[in-house]
């Protein structure tokens, strides 16, 4: 039996990285790598070609012949894209149409949440999912939950800084919200196992190790730390006072990442940690099966074990190759030109995408 073949796209990201490692050791793909001309000759991509994966140059924003190209020979397509190009996805969603791509797995691997303006983002993404339906692709949307690398305290000593992106010490309303929690280097593995699965096609699956509150992730630092973590509280109601003022400030189109980022988290505050979106049984709700369900007897990272190699200095920092924004602390700007602050604006497709037919 033939290879599958896989066509990652963004897998010199933080997303893409987790997933090419997950795929590369099931050992059952050939993984190519969609890789924009400007970028291929940064380092990450030189370390993708020596581990055998296929360099395909060509951006999502080409034309459809050279996206045809691309995808010639794929079975199977996995795009891990930014924020600010989820979009971009579309017409390359319907190159995979024509080329007969058999299972497209679009731009998820975020939080649970509710369609239709809960969160901008989640939205974002719902626009692809609906192309993909519209043109008939055969599609899996993943979803992951919270990153681990994300989810735990500052502490005062700054012995976690180096891991972290953000210096963020809030409970949201009560801190009692469970949330989903995954470690990015689990991603990939589960996409290993999730485009082989046939159970999982023309399905939502949500990947997730773990769940906790956020009081429970402060106390679990504080006892594997031994220091004291700071908590400032932030009420339902500044929470949504935030979603507002980020709400008014991004409204127009195209958006300004400098707006979005506050407003994707003020969003993602609202959605995790006041609404409580971000968990299993509103998951199962949604439509969504879970990787509990589906992989019981897979083993993910210990969410202990993960926070013990950040307090003891040997965990993974994530993003390290962009500049933090002093004015955020948690927004991430790609400083190389193929991928300024400023190209990487919303681009709409024209309204007889939409009207497509099958
Ligand atoms: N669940 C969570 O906690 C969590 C956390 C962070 C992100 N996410 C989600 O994960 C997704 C991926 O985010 P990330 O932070 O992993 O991404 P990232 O590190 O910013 O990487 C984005 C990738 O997309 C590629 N790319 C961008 N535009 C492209 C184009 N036009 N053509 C081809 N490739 C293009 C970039 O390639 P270059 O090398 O050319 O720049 C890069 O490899 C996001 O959509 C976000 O929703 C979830």
């Amino acid at each position: 039996m033939s290879r599958t073949k896989v066509l990652l796209v963004g897998a010199s990201g933080e997303t893409g990285g987790s997933i090419v490692n997950g795929l590369l050791e099931s050992g059952n793909f050939d993984v190519a790598a969609l890789v924009r001309p400007l970028s291929a000759r940064k380092p990450a991509v030189a370390r993708l070609e020596e581990r055998g994966v296929e360099i395909r140059k060509c951006d999502l924003k080409a034309p459809e012949e050279q996206l045809l190209e691309a995808l010639s020979g794929i079975d199977v397509v996995v795009s891990c894209v930014g924020p600010s190009e989820q979009q971009d996805q579309m017409p390359f969603a319907k190159a995979a149409k024509l080329a007969g791509v058999k299972r497209f797995v679009p731009c998820g691997f975020i939080t649970i949440a509710p369609p239709g303006g809960i969160m901008w983002l989640r939205d974002e993404k719902e626009v692809v999912y609906n192309h993909l339906k519209q043109l008939g692709i055969p599609y899996t949307i993943i979803d992951v939950g919270w990153w681990y690398q994300f989810s735990f305290p500052r502490l005062e000593s700054g012995k976690v800084d180096y891991a972290m992106t953000s210096a963020n010490n809030e409970i949201v309303g009560d801190g009692n919200k469970i949330t989903a929690l995954t470690d990015l280097r689990d991603i990939g593995r589960y996409v290993a196992l999730i485009i082989a699965d046939d159970r999982t096609l023309n399905k939502m699956v949500f990947a997730y190790n773990t769940t906790m509150t956020q009081n429970q992730i402060y106390d679990l630092m504080e006892e594997i730390s031994g220091e004291t973590v700071i908590r400032n509280d932030v009420s339902e109601e500044m929470v949504y006072n935030r979603v507002i003022s980020a709400r008014q400030s991004s409204e127009t189109y195209p958006f300004d990442p400098v707006k979005m980022i506050p407003r994707y988290l003020a969003e993602s505050q609202l959605s995790c940690c006041i609404r409580g979106d971000n968990n299993p049984d509103y998951a199962k709700y949604l439509g969504y099966i879970t990787s509990k369900e589906l992989y019981p007897d897979f083993q993910p990272v210990d969410f202990r074990e993960y926070l013990t190699t950040v307090v003891e200095g040997t965990a993974k920092g994530i993003y390290t190759d962009r500049i933090i924004s002093r004015a955020h602390q948690r927004m991430f700007i790609r400083s190389d030109s193929s991928d300024s602050l400023y190209t990487r604006f919303f681009p709409r497709t024209t309204s007889s995408e939409s009207l497509m037919s099958r």
